[in-house]
């Protein structure tokens, strides 16, 4: 049955317990609390014990996140989980973590980094709206840590891991509707943000591990100033196709990489930093995971509240971006 309004049934999160702060890893690189907050805002962020896997802190926020909709894993028809740092190459995360919470449905992975959560929201719509799934679980999850090189002082500083979950499904009465998505990439900058080897096109070897390229490899400045741009794009479009106006946003949630990139986004789209929703500096850049955790903060620390205009906005490697307008 095609569904015109499609909303946010539950929401949850989940975040590792050990505390990896500044100071700490002042004494792993070369590096200084002072410069992390100021080049970044971040304080602090969780890290992943050994032996834990990004489905595992997944399972854990799509559980919170069922009992949030008040619904049971197999009133769930479909899984998407987006991630930059699944368990494995294949199987796909999302039925690891099918098997975790005992659903019984389609499940698959997006891959669109950092912007996967944003990407998941946007593919979920369309297909409830469609009428081919009612209930639809997306799971952003990251144990982005196992792939940070701790000695390069320019990445490992940056990331954290973390999960953040919701519920899909026919808009309930009262409740919140999405109002419009939209999605974007630029292929030609593929190589300014990647893990070049452990793939087809450099699989792994005793020389790819040796030289590195099994890590995370980052243009910094070049990515900043992407980011920046195609995110404030994507705020001015996604208000756009909801009929809406910049002015009208009652709560922005941006992809948590980088405080001065939050400050510049509000700034391009002329936006008071007040309305822009902060965490990095608890938990870094968790990657896909970062504006579903953000968003479920929101929803429950009273940031956002009944009738808020809030918008998801991300950037990541590909170059991939997306953003999501919700009316809560
Ligand atoms: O999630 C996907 C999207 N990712 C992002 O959006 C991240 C985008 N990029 C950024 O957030 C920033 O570019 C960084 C935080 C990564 C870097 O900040 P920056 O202001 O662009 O610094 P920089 O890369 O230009 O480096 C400035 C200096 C360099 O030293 P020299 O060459 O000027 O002597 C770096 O070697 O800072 C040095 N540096 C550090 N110093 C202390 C780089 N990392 C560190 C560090 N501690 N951790």
């Amino acid at each position: 049955m095609i569904q015109e309004r499609v909303g946010i049934l539950g929401l949850g999160s989940y975040l590792p317990p050990k505390i990896l702060t500044n100071h700490d890893l002042e004494k792993i690189v070369d590096t200084t609390d002072e410069w992390i907050q100021t080049r970044t805002g971040i304080r602090e962020r969780r890290i992943a014990e050994k032996g834990t896997a990004t489905s595992d802190l997944a399972a854990e926020a799509a559980r919170r996140a069922l009992n949030d909709a008040k619904l049971e894993p197999t009133e769930i028809d479909l899984i998407i989980c987006a991630t930059t740092s699944p368990d494995m190459f294949f199987p796909a995360t999302a039925c690891l973590i099918q098997r975790k919470i005992e659903a019984k449905c389609p499940a698959f992975d997006i891959s669109a980094a950092c912007s996967g959560f944003p990407y998941a929201l946007g593919v979920s719509n369309g297909l409830i709206r469609a009428g081919t799934y009612r209930h639809i679980l997306v799971v952003a999850g990251e144990v982005i840590s196992a792939f940070l090189n701790w000695k390069d002082r320019s990445t490992c500083v940056l990331f954290g891991d973390g999960a953040g979950a919701c519920v899909l499904g026919p808009a309930r009465p009262n409740g919140n509707v999405i109002l419009s998505t939209f999605l974007g990439s630029d292929g030609t900058q593929a190589d300014l943000l990647k893990i070049p080897a452990g793939g087809s096109a450099i699989p792994p070897t005793k020389e790819s591990i040796e030289s590195g390229l099994h890590y995370i490899q980052m243009e910094g400045s070049e990515v900043f100033k992407s980011a920046v741009r195609t995110m404030g794009d994507a705020v001015i479009e996604v208000v756009k196709r909801a009929g809406l106006n910049v002015e009208d946003i009652d709560c922005l949630i941006p992809h948590q990489a980088n405080l001065r990139i939050l400050n510049a986004v509000a700034d391009r789209v002329n936006l008071p930093a007040e309305k822009v929703y902060v965490n990095l500096d608890r938990y870094g850049n968790m990657s896909a995971a970062s504006t579903a955790v953000a968003l479920d903060e929101a929803a429950s620390n009273g940031a956002i509240h009944k009738g808020s205009l809030v918008v998801l906005v991300a950037f990541g490697s590909g170059f991939t971006w997306a953003a999501t307008a919700i009316r809560w």
